[in-house]
């Protein structure tokens, strides 16, 4: 065999050898590159004779397009080899379980989720939602609200106020949402039925008080409104909110300046090894204060009370929350305490309907 021959043998047998690309590639570049060994003997053609370039010349590019094809061959089927282990590798399995959501950090505190289910409730009822400020005039938080100056019913409320300003008013910290009624009789014609759910404030500090707290009140004013639909609604609040299909409440005769007659209202229960049950029982747990709007309330603002009447009550949202699920410390609603919230919060996606569920 001529060395040609030999060479061309050895170049297609590494070709068949080579296992991977790059090895294919070394092979290639010891062939047919710049220095490669048929580069090497193409270069030789220039110092032969005419004659022996003609036979030599055809001999070494013959062998080097055979070379090439066979390189070119070996090179798709690599590729193809290659493409194969890398479908086999890269399966997906389609049954294999869904990887689990990532862990949901952060809960809705219990009292802006008691908020949402106390809003859901009366929002079905047809009720809206009115807003006021924190801080407020003595006229709203009191004397619009029926406690004359100098009416010891003031002294009830513990009352955070503001330096005197220089024509002698203060501004203070309401100590009830009831100037809430006030703004909305002053903003809106009757009809008007609103809840009013916020932040309150009263100097007081132990276990059972806490300086800023939270209560929402209620306010309905037409013509023909009267304390049969009170009772009805305070009712179906508690069953909706409580979550049991029956509850027992009981009114009984209070005063607030504001409400003419007044009443407070307790609901049934029964206490057992630190569970509380509704509509049973022989205890009565006082939730909320109410009545019919005093007529001096409708005159200071703008309604004539020989038109229209109406009713409200008030409820401190902390202690309902506290009922329901089972706190038994108020203080803990306020420390922001991330290991309790992780207890006794919600999960955020969670919303409160009356379909769904309220405390999921
Ligand atoms: N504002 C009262 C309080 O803070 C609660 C209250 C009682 C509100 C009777 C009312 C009501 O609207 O009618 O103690």
């Amino acid at each position: 065999m001529s060395d040609l021959a030999t060479l061309e043998q050895t170049i297609l047998g590494q070709i068949t050898a080579a296992g991977d690309e790059s090895t294919l590639e070394a092979v290639r570049v010891a062939a047919l590159g710049k220095k490669g060994s048929i580069s090497a003997l193409l270069s030789t053609l220039g110092k032969m004779s005419p004659e022996e370039r003609k036979t030599q010349g055809a001999a070494i590019n013959l062998a080097k397009d055979k070379v090439t094809e066979a390189l070119s061959q070996r090179r798709e089927v690599l590729k193809s080899v290659a493409l194969d282990a890398r479908l086999a590798n890269e399966t997906i399995d389609v049954t294999l379980p869904l990887r689990e959501p990532p862990v949901e950090a952060g809960r809705i505190h219990p009292l802006s989720q008691v908020m949402d289910e106390l809003t859901t409730i009366f929002a079905d009822m047809g009720f809206s939602i009115a807003e006021g400020p924190d801080i407020e005039t003595d006229d709203y938080n009191f004397t619009k609200l029926n406690f004359p100056i100098g009416h010891p019913a003031r002294e009830m409320h513990d009352t955070f106020f503001f330096n005197p300003k220089e024509d002698g008013s203060r501004l203070l910290l309401r100590t009830h949402t009831s100037p809430v009624q006030v703004r909305t009789m002053l903003s809106q014609k009757p009809p008007i039925r609103v809840i009013c759910p916020g932040r309150t404030y009263r100097i007081d500090s132990d276990a059972t008080h806490t300086p800023q707290f939270h209560q929402v009140e209620g306010l309905v004013i037409d013509k023909g409104s009267h304390l049969g639909h009170l009772k009805w609604i305070l009712h179906e609040f508690c069953k909706a909110f409580f979550e049991v299909d029956h509850i027992n409440m009981r009114f009984r005769p209070s005063f607030f300046p504001f409400t003419e007659p007044s009443l407070e209202a307790d609901i049934q229960c029964r206490r057992d090894k630190g569970e509380i049950r509704f509509g049973e029982g022989e205890d009565w747990l006082e939730i909320l204060g109410c009545g019919m709007v005093h007529p001096n309330v409708l005159r200071a603002c703008g309604i004539d009370p020989d038109e229209y009447q109406g009713f409200a009550w008030g409820m401190g949202i902390d202690r309902i929350a506290m009922l329901k699920y089972g706190m038994s410390d108020l203080r803990q609603l306020f420390d922001s305490d991330v290991r309790w919230l992780n207890h006794y919060g919600f999960r955020p996606l969670e919303v409160p309907t009356l379909a769904g569920g309220l405390g999921s």
